[in-house]
């Protein structure tokens, strides 16, 4: 480097390195190019269909303290519970019975935060007519089936990729001790019922 020429393979290297920074750079260009000319969101996970009374809710639970610990909709910390698509997992009814008595409605186990005495004690001496809102507010934060807030796999139902990771994942004691969703939204699509959980 005295002469302050640089060898062939100083050439390679450095230009392999500026070829990548400007592949990145134009492939980031096109993304953004395509971005802007969307009309809908590239990766839509959540869909925002709220009811008079679900906006109502939206608004209780930014201002009644469910975002110390929750976030909804970029609102709020990861301290406790995403609750973004909970209504794809939670039915209103399940809903409105958590949040006057989660300790009763958490599946016999027993709860961190929600409870008497516990950090968000405060929840269940909410005005009832809040606390109704407010569940059909998260009943309404609905995901999109196959993305990463759903329990549902993607429309269909049918998924190559899906089969292969539980073959090559899932241990042995999995397959017995749970059942596969999808075998259970076959069933209910064939006896033509709605499942609550999708739209
Ligand atoms: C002090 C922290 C905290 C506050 C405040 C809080 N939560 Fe929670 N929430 C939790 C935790 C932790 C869980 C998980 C269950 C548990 O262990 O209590 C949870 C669970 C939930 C669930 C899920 C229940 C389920 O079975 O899937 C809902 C719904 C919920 N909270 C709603 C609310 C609402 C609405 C508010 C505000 C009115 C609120 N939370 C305030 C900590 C909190």
């Amino acid at each position: 480097m005295a002469s302050g020429k640089m060898k062939l393979g100083e050439k390679l290297l450095f230009g392999g390195f500026a070829l990548i920074g400007i592949l990145a750079f134009i492939g980031w260009l096109v993304l953004e190019n395509v971005r802007k000319h969307l009309d809908k969101p590239m990766y839509p996970v959540l869909e925002y269909n709220f009811s008079v009374e679900g906006m109502h809710g939206s608004e209780l639970f930014r201002t009644s303290g469910c975002t110390i610990c929750h976030r909804a909709m970029r609102n709020g910390t990861n301290m406790g519970l995403v609750l973004d698509g909970i209504g794809s997992k939670r039915s209103l009814d399940y809903l409105n019975k958590f949040l006057i008595n989660p300790e009763a409605s958490y599946f016999g186990g027993t709860t961190m935060d929600h409870g008497p005495a516990k950090g968000a004690a405060f929840v269940a001496k909410l005005p009832p007519a809040d606390l109704r809102a407010i569940a059909a507010f998260l009943s309404e934060l609905r995901a999109n089936p196959g993305s990463n807030a759903s329990r549902l796999p993607p429309a269909g139902g049918e998924s190559g990729f899906i089969d292969e990771m539980v073959r090559m994942w899932a241990p042995d004691s999995w397959k017995s001790e749970h059942k596969d969703i999808r075998e259970e939204m076959k069933l209910k699509a064939k006896e033509g019922r709605h499942d609550a959980g999708s739209k």
